[in-house]
This record gives structure tokens, sequence and C-alpha cells, in this order.
């Protein structure tokens, strides 16, 4: 198939109205292109997968099935947001494979940084082979591919995630529906296929999830202090109105112990890291000053109700020098 790009002249879309058109008109090209036959998607709850999915099931139905691969490295919440989107109320075939166990098996006692991320993307293409060798029929393989992906390909930046690297006996042909779009379109047009706005509007996460937030060796309590204290951040963040506002937001938990005491008693725990950034590039960032009454209220919460954590500190380093993630 001839590679489909962005013409020059097209217009940026900004209204339902427009949003509408390309539905409409992707939904016409992907009837086309699939026939009467099976696709596959890797739907991993992220903006762009969930969109290609809404808008697959609108063209397609049940020709789709969605397959939500949790590596245990999700954010609290997100796989049951998936299941009740996608399978309760869009009526999406999915396939739910919790691989929590066999994700942390193998991360555990890895220490390197680019290792564990070697680790969670190849049993990632695993598990989703399994799966896909499973199905009879498929043929195509639906993939979330937006236009700086293609840009920054082009450019040599970054290698393009073509079908995701599976084995070679899994020789799909791609549907990319978005892959002309830029991600504040790709939003415009979720909002308009009837995601929540939580979903289309959420803060950028990365493909290894917590595992680069839970640096060094992975153990389940110390991963478990991630997600607990990033969900009590996410909802403090939500309720004080910051959560569209401030570009990323999360907490690490570092691998060290300090001495503290809970109620008369001498613990010895982690600290909880919150970083809370703003950006328009990613290439330079810059530190959001977080209200004192709602950095006294963040670490009194955090204090108390997350298990193994006993201190919290801020971090205010802008990129450069720091990076974003601690891994
Ligand atoms: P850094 O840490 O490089 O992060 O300043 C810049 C942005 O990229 C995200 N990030 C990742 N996203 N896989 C991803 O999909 C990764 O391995 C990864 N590492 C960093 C990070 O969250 C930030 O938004």
């Amino acid at each position: 198939m001839a590679e489909i790009r962005r013409p020059d002249d097209m217009a940026r879309i900004t209204t339902p109205e427009l949003a509408d058109a390309f539905i409409a008109e992707q939904i016409k090209l992907v009837k086309e292109q699939v026939g009467d036959k099976k696709v596959l998607l890797a739907l991993s709850g992220g903006v762009d997968s969930s969109v290609v999915a809404a808008l697959l099931i609108k063209a397609i139905g049940d020709q789709l099935t969605c397959v939500h691969v949790n590596h245990g490295l999700l954010r609290k919440g997100e796989p049951e947001q998936v299941i009740e989107v996608f399978r309760n109320q869009m009526k999406a075939n999915l396939i739910y494979v919790d691989a929590t166990d066999r994700f942390l098996d193998k991360l555990a006692g890895v220490t390197d940084p680019e290792e564990k991320r070697k680790i969670i993307g190849g049993e990632f293409i695993e598990v989703f082979a399994e799966e896909a060798r499973k199905l009879d029929g498929v043929e195509f393989l639906a993939q979330g591919t937006i236009w700086p992906d293609i840009l920054e390909s082009e450019a040599g930046i970054k290698a393009h995630h073509n079908a995701g690297g599976l084995p070679e006996d899994l020789n799909f042909e791609l549907v990319e529906p978005v892959r002309i779009l830029f991600k504040d379109e790709v939003r415009v047009v979720g909002v308009q296929l009837g995601l929540p706005e939580g979903m289309v509007y959420r803060q950028p996460f990365p493909g290894p999830g917590l595992g680069v937030r839970c640096p060094g060796a992975i153990t389940r309590d110390r991963l478990e202090a991630v997600r607990e204290s990033d969900a009590i951040l996410r909802e403090e963040f939500a309720k004080n109105g910051l959560a569209g506002k401030v570009w990323q937001y999360f907490t690490v938990v570092p691998d060290f112990r300090s001495t503290g005491i809970t109620d008369g008693k001498r613990t010895f725990a982690w600290p909880c890291i919150i970083r809370a950034i703003n950006t328009t590039d990613v290439m330079e960032v810059t530190v959001e000053h977080l209200d004192p009454e709602l950095i006294d209220h963040l670490v009194k919460r955090i204090t108390t109700e997350v298990p193994g954590i006993n201190r919290v500190l801020f971090d205010y380093t802008p990129k450069p020098p720091a990076t974003v993630e601690y891994e």
C-alpha cells in the first residue's frame, strides 16, 4: 500500500465538525482497506491506541479484536478503565491479559535502566504475539501511529515502531487511521468518538510505565508504593484544578531508606519524590511551583496512606540538567 501522507494544505482539526468529517472519511477508507477481514490492535489505554480503537469499532465493529496487556506497571485504575470503556461501553471485542507476574518475574533483580526497558518491550511483544497466534484469520494490524512519529522517523530521531517489531510469522498489513494527525487533532477526534475526556486529555505516560519510576531493581512492595502515591497525587491535582494545567506530574520511590517516626515508633522506610513539570516540547522543562498548602496536604496524605513511605521530597530541578524521568 502506498504511504499515506498529510496533505500540505490540510486544515488543522480543531472543531467537532472537522473531527466528524475526518471520522466519516476514515470509516470509509478503513472499510475499503479491510473489507470483511479481521483486524488486531494492541490497546494500551493511551490516547493514540484508544482513539484508533474507538474509530475502528465504529468502522468495522466486531471484525476488530483489541488486546490489552497489563504488564503490572500501569497506573492505579488504568486496566479497569480500559475494560469499562471498551468492553462494557463500546462493546469491543477485548482480550484482557494480566501478565503482571510474567513481567515482574523477568524484571526481578534487574537494575540497569536500559535492560529494564528492553525486558519490558521484548516481553510485551511476546505476550501480544502469543495472543495473536491464538486467533484465526487476522490479516491486519491497527496501530496508533501519528504524524510526528512519521516525521521523527524520517528525520532519523526515532525508529518508527513499524508493526511493533512483531515476529516474521505474524505478517500483518497495517491499518493506521490517525497517521496524518497531530496529537492535538487526535484528542479532538477522540472526544467526538465519545471517549472520556480523562482518557483523551491525559498526561503523557511512558511505555515502560511505573517501571522507570521505581528506580533500580523493581520489587512489588516498592512498585505498589509508587502506584499508590501516584494515585494520591493525581487525585489531589484533579481536585485542585491542576490536572489539565500541569503538563506531567508523578511520583518516584527510590531504593533507599531513611529513619522516621510513626505513632511513637521508629520507622526505616522509603522517601517518595514528587515531580511536576511544564513544557511544550519536552526538550526543556520548567518546574511547577506548588501551593504550600497543597504541599503540606500531599505530604500528610502520602506519609499516612502509603505503606513503606515515611518522607516526601519535591524535585525542583528543570530539564536540563535533569531529565523528566529518573531512568
Ligand atoms: P525524559 O526523561 O527523556 O522524558 O526527559 C521526556 C518525555 O518522554 C517520556 N519518556 C518515555 N516515553 N518510553 C516512552 O514512551 C520511554 O521509555 C520514555 N522515557 C521517557 C517522559 O515521560 C517525558 O514525558
